[in-house]
């Protein structure tokens, strides 16, 4: 079918995530991957930028994942994991994950995505303090510029309020405290450093609404849909610090820093901070199969499994540990390991961030920022205050398209362009899709320093 006719039959059809019609124009159709490259169905190749959406973490193209799952299927693709049942892949992915994740935490519940594990995450924090007897304490606490999934109490846990307004009321309970982004937090205690300021917030938020009443603290070790934002360094011990004081759960959601796109395992294992809940996604099955799920810390397992049985965690999904899911999950698991995969995610991980810091030379480059392989570069209007430029500009979008255009896919958030490509990215690669950022922000400022100068010059 030619490109047209697919996207009418598209149009009539599908509804997408963060559906609207407008993007009809520039929408393309993916037919194939190899490594960190994906084809469209008119033949032409572009570097996998965010590696799909984070997740295609040992690239595209791995049959490895596709003979795991038939066989899988061609033996048991399916049966319930619900209390008094379980299989193999589950039980063999949970003890893997027991030795990779967080040394406290080794007991796992499986879900089918990001949005999923948040609700499991919230619902487990409620249930631990209910189980002590302390049921107030309920509320969750994230951060300005979080994502944590859009089912609807994941929702009210994203910072970014442009999900919210179609959907509210939110669910309550929920409330925000700033990211400690090193380019725009600003510190108003000259006594502490800007990671501790901004940690400061969490414990002035749990003071103001109570310790009594708050439940857990969710944080993204490092921040990705939000415009991947890198915390200085002693901001998650302070964390850890403020939670342990309170009685705040620390819950990780490590959905796109697991799996090695940081360079290390897990997102906080770059900070010596241990979460009280983790929760990943994603990267568990590079997106090959739909997978997620949490991890609850010894003390959590041991309270879940002490209650009356007519008390228990009355939580699931009909998916939870999907045999199929679980065995690709594993395979992938060997592949990350076999490969080193999360070692060569640091190693290039500096080169793009050695690379891209060359392009703060750019008047309009504000800053640069990267952990592994998850980085982003911010444009802005003016580097001195740090103006974006005025969303009439429309300099996301068209940055988008003129990466496109390059031969680049990747999301521009907050005129952040993020970048996560396959942790199998090539040097070359990495090379080429940096010279290609910086010449589309080149074309696209040029453009919105003009419409910004007609738009001066009318009013
Ligand atoms: C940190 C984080 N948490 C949760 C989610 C939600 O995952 P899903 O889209 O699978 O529901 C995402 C998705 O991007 C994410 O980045």
């Amino acid at each position: 079918m030619s490109t047209r006719a697919d996207l009418d039959t598209d149009q009539a059809h599908l509804l997408h995530p963060l559906h609207h019609p407008s993007a009809y124009a520039s929408t393309r159709v993916w037919v194939s991957g190899k490594g960190a490259m994906i084809t469209d169905n008119t033949g032409r190749e572009y570097i996998d930028g965010l590696a799909g959406l984070w997740n295609v973490n040992i690239g595209h193209g791995r049959t490895e994942l596709a003979e795991a799952a038939h066989k899988q299927m061609s033996t048991l693709a399916f049966h319930s994991a619900y209390a008094g049942g379980t299989n193999e892949p589950a039980i063999r992915l949970a003890e893997r994950l027991s030795g990779l994740s967080y040394p406290s935490i080794n007991t796992f519940f499986f879900t089918s995505g990001g949005a999923e594990s948040s609700e499991t995450s919230f619902k487990t924090a409620r249930f631990y303090w209910k189980a002590l007897g302390k049921p107030d304490k309920i509320k969750v606490i994230s951060r300005h510029r979080a994502y944590h999934g859009l089912t609807l109490a994941a929702m009210s846990a994203t910072g970014l309020p442009a999900f919210w307004p179609m959907f509210e009321p939110r669910t309550p309970g929920f409330l925000h405290v700033d990211a400690p982004d090193p380019y725009r937090f600003v510190n108003a205690d000259a006594n502490v450093s800007l990671g501790v300021a901004a940690a400061n917030k969490l414990e002035e938020a749990i003071l103001r609404e109570g310790p009594e009443t708050v439940a857990a603290f969710i944080a993204e070790p490092v921040q990705g849909a939000g415009g991947v934002i890198v915390p200085p360094a002693d901001y998650f011990p302070r964390i850890r610090e403020i939670c342990t004081k309170y009685d705040v759960l620390l819950i990780s959601d490590d959905v796109i820093t697991g799996f090695g796109r940081t360079g290390r395992w897990f997102g906080l294992d770059h900070y010596g901070v241990e979460p009280d809940i983790m929760q990943f996604a994603k990267g568990i099955t590079s997106g090959y199969i739909p997978l997620g799920g949490i991890g609850v810390s010894d003390k959590l397992r041991d309270v879940i499994n002490g209650v009356p049985a007519g008390k228990r965690w009355m939580h699931a999904f009909t998916y939870s540990g999907h045999p199929t899911c679980c065995t690709v999950a594993l395979a992938n698991i060997d592949i990350l390991e076999r490969e080193q995969l999360v070692e060569r995610a640091g190693q290039s991980g500096a080169r793009l961030l050695q690379k891209l810091r060359g392009l703060e030379s750019m008047d309009s480059v504000g800053h640069v920022r990267g952990l592994g392989l998850m980085a982003a570069v911010e444009v802005v209007a003016d580097k001195t205050t740090k103006q974006l430029f005025p969303p009439a500009a429309g300099v996301a979008q068209k940055l988008t398209e003129a990466m496109l255009d390059r031969g680049l896919c990747t999301r521009v958030a907050m005129d952040c362009v993020c970048i996560a490509p396959p942790l199998v990215t090539t040097d070359a690669e990495i090379d080429r899709l940096v010279d290609i950022v910086g010449d589309a922000i080149g074309a696209v400022v040029i453009e919105a320093q003009q419409h910004s100068a007609t738009a001066a010059a009318r009013s």
